[in-house]
């Protein structure tokens, strides 16, 4: 079984037009995936399926809430861990990847970039 697919066989289709592609990368694959939308809803419309491992199993996780609630959809984007995916707006040339394990907390006076709540 492979970590993730990239083979547009997603179960997730947009209701309406998609708005324009942006490049992101994951896990140093570049995909190319709908904008205008939150980061994990972006990956799963590009057909990615595991997003992070639990600490003590390592078994795969993926999105399941979608509203910032269950934290299964964490991914380091950009340098910076423990980022809820659902919660995040996609944009051109991120670098995401997916979560393997538990993070360290950020330091206290690390510049942790908001999520669409402002938090
Ligand atoms: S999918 Fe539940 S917190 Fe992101």
């Amino acid at each position: 079984m492979t970590s993730h697919s990239n083979s547009n066989q997603s179960l997730f289709k947009p209701l309406t037009g998609a708005d324009a592609p942006v490049d992101i990368w994951f896990n140093d694959q570049a995909l190319s995936v709908p904008g205008g939308r939150s980061v994990a809803a972006a990956l799963l419309a590009a057909g990615v399926s595991r997003f992070r491992a639990t600490p003590v199993s390592g078994s795969p996780r993926a999105p399941y809430c979608m509203m910032g609630a269950c934290f299964e959809c964490l991914v380091e984007i950009d340098g910076v861990p423990s980022r809820q995916s659902c919660m995040v707006q996609v944009r051109a040339g991120m670098r995401i990847r997916s979560q393997e394990g538990a993070r360290d907390l950020p330091p206290m006076s690390a510049n942790v970039p908001e999520n669409v709540h402002g938090r």
